[in-house]
């Protein structure tokens, strides 16, 4: 549908190796970088799963476009969104304005606007990482999360870790706290892919008063040098993410 929508002129999908390019007579202005189905550990079982986007125009001044109009930072994003297939099915959805929530309403086949200007809670009380790799992690990610289950005064957050990125993101944008996916020995870039992964989720949360970092640098601002490049990715409460960059920055020095 995206390339005979004659709206885009290049998509690029986590199923596909290279670009997809729009035949000419069919080329819009827009590229689209999607994942179309995250999360696919999770399908067999009947956990929530997603679908992710971002949406770039292309450069101006060029007639067709090239592998540069797919390598642009998240913050010349025009839209950005997922959709989640959970309890109910919901589009989030961002046009560089407020983060609007879209409900699936089966009974008249629409998507229904039910969460207006979402706004991510500045602090929250959940923690999202996957602790298996604890061994794996660097000392600032060490001390972050026991600082969060072991803390010296307050109470401990909660754990809740699906394993579907945008299930995890989703909660935390509507409940708080921070989502993780560091990077570890093993996978020095993390796992995730900058594009059609961090980038969407990413201005999704930015533009719902949260923060999203590598954990030097905000994502929307990482220029990609190739299109299926991984980066780590800390997201969430303002507060939560601002706690964890400050360990990071200290481990640094
Ligand atoms: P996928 O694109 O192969 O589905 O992998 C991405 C998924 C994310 O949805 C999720 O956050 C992450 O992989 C979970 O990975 P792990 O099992 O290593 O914690
Ligand atoms: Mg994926």
């Amino acid at each position: 549908m995206l390339s005979s929508s004659f709206t885009t002129c290049m998509l690029i999908s986590e199923e596909n190796e290279s670009v997809i390019e729009i035949e000419t007579e069919k080329q819009g202005k827009y590229i689209v970088c999607f994942d179309p189905l995250d999360g696919s550990s999770n399908i067999d079982c009947l956990v929530s799963i997603g679908s992710i986007f971002g949406i770039y125009k292309k450069i101006e001044g060029k007639s067709s476009p090239t592998l540069q109009d797919a390598l642009q930072p998240g913050n010349k994003m025009v839209a950005a969104g997922y959709a989640l297939y959970g309890s109910a099915t919901m589009m989030v959805l961002s046009i560089g304005g407020a983060v609007n929530g879209f409900t699936l309403d089966p009974a008249i086949g629409e998507f229904v606007l039910t969460d207006i200007d979402i706004k991510v809670p500045k602090r929250g009380n959940i923690i999202s990482i996957n602790e298996g790799y604890s061994y794996m992690w660097d000392e600032a990610i060490k001390e972050y999360v026991n600082s969060k289950k072991d803390p010296k005064n307050g109470k401990p957050y909660g754990a809740r870790y699906v394993g579907s990125m945008v299930a995890d993101v989703h909660r935390t944008l509507k409940y708080g706290g921070i989502f993780m996916y560091p990077a570890t020995y093993a996978s020095p870039k993390g796992k995730l892919r900058l594009l059609y992964e961090c980038c969407p989720v990413a201005y999704i949360l930015t533009h719902a008063d949260g923060l999203a970092s590598n954990g030097a640098t905000p994502i929307l601002d990482i220029v990609p040098e190739s299109i299926h490049q991984r980066s780590p990715i800390f997201l969430g409460s303002r507060d939560d993410v601002e706690d964890v960059l400050l360990l990071i920055k200290k481990y640094r020095k």
